[in-house]
């Protein structure tokens, strides 16, 4: 008997000790305590002992039952211990490693124009008006003595939206900031003194040429402001922008439909890294008197000038950057250059 009882208590070591995770070790542990486990077994023969014997015999299995739970139980603590230094070992994190930090990000080159610009025209009293970037072609083009089929038109090839607004008016990306003359003029009265940044969209793609870009509309309207009015606000604030004299300006003839005279305005520095190099930045002119009736005001009394610059084309020049499109390739190793 004590020979059967020392094989049972060591058969249930081994077979505790193969079991590697928890469902076997359960396995295991019905072979021996379970319902036809071999102690149950044991425990059904004590019915057929007389009462003494049962006695004696009744403890002994006691006794193993509790040596084999003993067992089960330090098996169960190894394996959980097992488990989690496992879980320890995988999950391992090193404290002493630098932090990933957060990126502090910065501001983007054409925005910095875009403040720069606001701040130079608010500190000569202009206004600073925001408009949609999705414009009605009445706005954007018809109000700016741009009629319908005219082929003028066609000198900004146009993003159509394909939608109508509420009047029926068809719907675009706007091709300059121009249409915020009008917006802006029909809500204010003179003396109208005004710029209006932001991004416009064109079928366009060169070096010099983005289909998204920013241009910035300038607008001065009142009974007398003139052509030398445009000259000496536009080379003051090419002044203030670059903070340089050292530039030429050119008002080359040209035209647009909204402004009669219109000049497109060139620059070149007269030193430095981009000396000796035109590069033209803006279209200008003086309001023609068809667009002052449509801002609602009487051409008679009101005159004043336009622009419409890039401010891509301003940074370039600003930073000596060669392709405008590098700006917008999203690249980390051109835009940090711009801060650090
Ligand atoms: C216009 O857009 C006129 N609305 C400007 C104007 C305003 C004239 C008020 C008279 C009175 P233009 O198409 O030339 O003109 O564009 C003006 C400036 O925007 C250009 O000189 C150039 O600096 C910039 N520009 C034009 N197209 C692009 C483009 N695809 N990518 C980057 N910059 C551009
Ligand atoms: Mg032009």
């Amino acid at each position: 008997m004590t020979q059967k009882v020392n094989d049972l208590i060591e058969q249930a070591q081994q077979q505790f000790a193969q079991a590697t995770d928890a469902a076997s070790l359960e396995n295991a542990k019905a072979r021996f305590l379970g319902k036809q486990g071999s102690l149950t077994e044991m425990m059904k023969g004590l019915a057929k002992l007389d009462a003494d014997a049962k006695r004696e015999e009744g403890a002994r299995i006691n006794q193993i039952k509790q040596q084999i739970e003993a067992l089960l139980n330090a098996r169960r603590a190894a394996l959980a211990q097992a488990q989690l230094e496992a879980r320890l070992a995988a999950e391992t994190i090193d404290v002493t490693l630098p932090g990933r930090g957060m990126g502090a990000g910065g501001i983007h080159p054409v925005i910095r124009t875009w403040q720069r610009v606001e701040e130079i025209f608010k500190s000569i009293g202009f206004d600073v008006a925001d408009g949609p970037e999705i414009e009605n072609d009445w706005t954007n083009f018809t109000a700016l003595n741009n009629p319908e089929n005219h082929p003028a038109r066609s000198m900004q090839d146009t993003f159509y939206v394909d939608m109508k607004d509420d009047n029926g008016l068809p719907l675009l990306l706007r091709t300059h900031t121009s249409p915020m003359q009008v917006r802006y003029a029909r809500m204010n009265k003179p003396p109208i003194k005004v710029i209006a940044p932001g991004r416009t969209y064109r079928v366009d793609s060169d070096a010099t040429h983005s289909p998204m870009f920013h241009q910035v509309e300038g607008l001065w309207i009142d009974e007398n402001i003139s052509f030398a009015d445009l000259k000496g606000v536009y080379t003051d604030f090419l002044r203030c922008f670059f903070e340089t004299d050292d530039l030429e300006l050119r008002f080359r003839p040209s035209f647009f439909p909204f402004t009669e005279p219109s000049a497109e305005i060139d620059m070149m520095f007269t030193s430095g890294p981009n000396k000796g190099r035109w590069l033209e930045i803006s279209g200008s002119g003086q309001v023609h008197p068809d667009v002052v009736r449509n801002f609602g005001l009487d051409p008679e009394r009101y005159i004043g000038f336009a622009f419409g610059s890039g401010l891509e084309r301003l940074t370039m020049l600003r930073y000596g950057v060669n392709d405008l499109r590098q700006f917008f390739e999203g690249d980390l190793r051109f835009l940090r250059q711009f801060n650090d």
